[in-house]
């Protein structure tokens, strides 16, 4: 599985559904006035905020939602698609270079998902700009916060999570990543132009019954470690306990995520 492949995005949605953090969408769903609502959703992928936000607590019974769907990949859009056909348009497009030509002016609110982490300060500040000049409100879901932690504790641990840490701020066709200082940064800009925030935590909470999404997290954590060069032998000698863990259903795992709502 690659870093944004169908697969991976569809094994990581029941998590990250059940992450989200309720307060934040009812938060933001009272920022929004109107029964007919446009947003539009940046880094869409399959479309799991569509999936999301159909379903919350937050939203007004009867009310819909009529969705702009962003991403650079046609494949992730062609399944958002397939999902969601009658709802949703599809704009392929890349943030990194064509942010300002989103049509931020013309929608009720702006929203997306996992990206922030992926993207630097200047460009994060291009987006905070785009959606105050507009004078949206904004959700942003299940930015990662550099949080882990792990049942049983294994002290070959910290090692393999500052490596991934230190992965996070590597350039994603952004500039360098904010990473897990992503979503507190977002949230200083938004405060420092007058808009209000609500924040919560949305970690990742994976069990035995996620096995499959614990061993390909976990695999992917142990190649960085190989990438940044962790001690080879205590590195085979983690991730082999791991997988022996995630086999007997003994391994529970947190990973730390923060979602807000800012508005004007
Ligand atoms: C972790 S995925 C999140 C997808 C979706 N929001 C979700 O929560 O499942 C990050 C998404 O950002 C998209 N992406 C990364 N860089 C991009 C860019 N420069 N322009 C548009 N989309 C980009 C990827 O294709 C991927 O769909």
């Amino acid at each position: 599985m690659t870093g944004f492949s169908p697969e991976w995005l569809a094994l990581r949605e029941p998590i990250d559904l059940a992450a989200r953090n309720e307060a934040v969408e009812i938060a933001f769903f009272a920022a929004l006035g109107s029964d007919r609502l446009r947003f539009l959703d940046l880094a869409s992928g399959a479309g799991s905020t569509v999936s999301a936000l159909s379903r919350s607590k937050g939203r007004s019974v009867g009310s819909s939602v009529e969705w702009l769907l962003t991403d650079y990949d046609p494949a992730l859009l062609d399944v958002a698609g397939q999902r969601w056909q009658d709802s949703v348009t599809m704009r392929q497009i890349d943030l990194a270079r064509d942010l300002e030509q989103l049509p931020f002016a013309e929608v009720d609110a702006v929203t997306t998902s996992a990206f922030l982490d992926l993207v630097s300060e200047p460009f994060l500040v291009r987006l905070v700009d785009q959606v105050v000049r507009a004078k949206k409100p904004f959700l942003a879901s299940l930015t990662y916060d550099g949080r882990a932690v792990f049942a049983p504790q294994l002290s070959f641990d910290a090692a393999v999570l500052d490596a991934h840490n230190t992965h996070q701020l590597s350039d994603k066709g952004f500039g360098p990543a904010l990473g897990p200082a992503a979503a507190g940064r977002a949230i200083e800009l938004f405060q420092d132009r007058g808009y209000k925030v609500v924040e919560g935590r949305s970690d990742w909470q994976a069990d035995h019954a996620s096995a499959d999404f614990q061993s390909e997290l976990l695999a992917g954590w142990q190649n960085v470690g190989r990438q940044v060069g962790l001690n080879e032998a205590e590195l085979a000698q983690w991730w082999s306990l791991r997988q022996e863990q995630i086999s007997s259903g003994d391994l529970i795992l947190t990973v730390g995520h923060i979602d807000f709502t800012a508005f004007p």
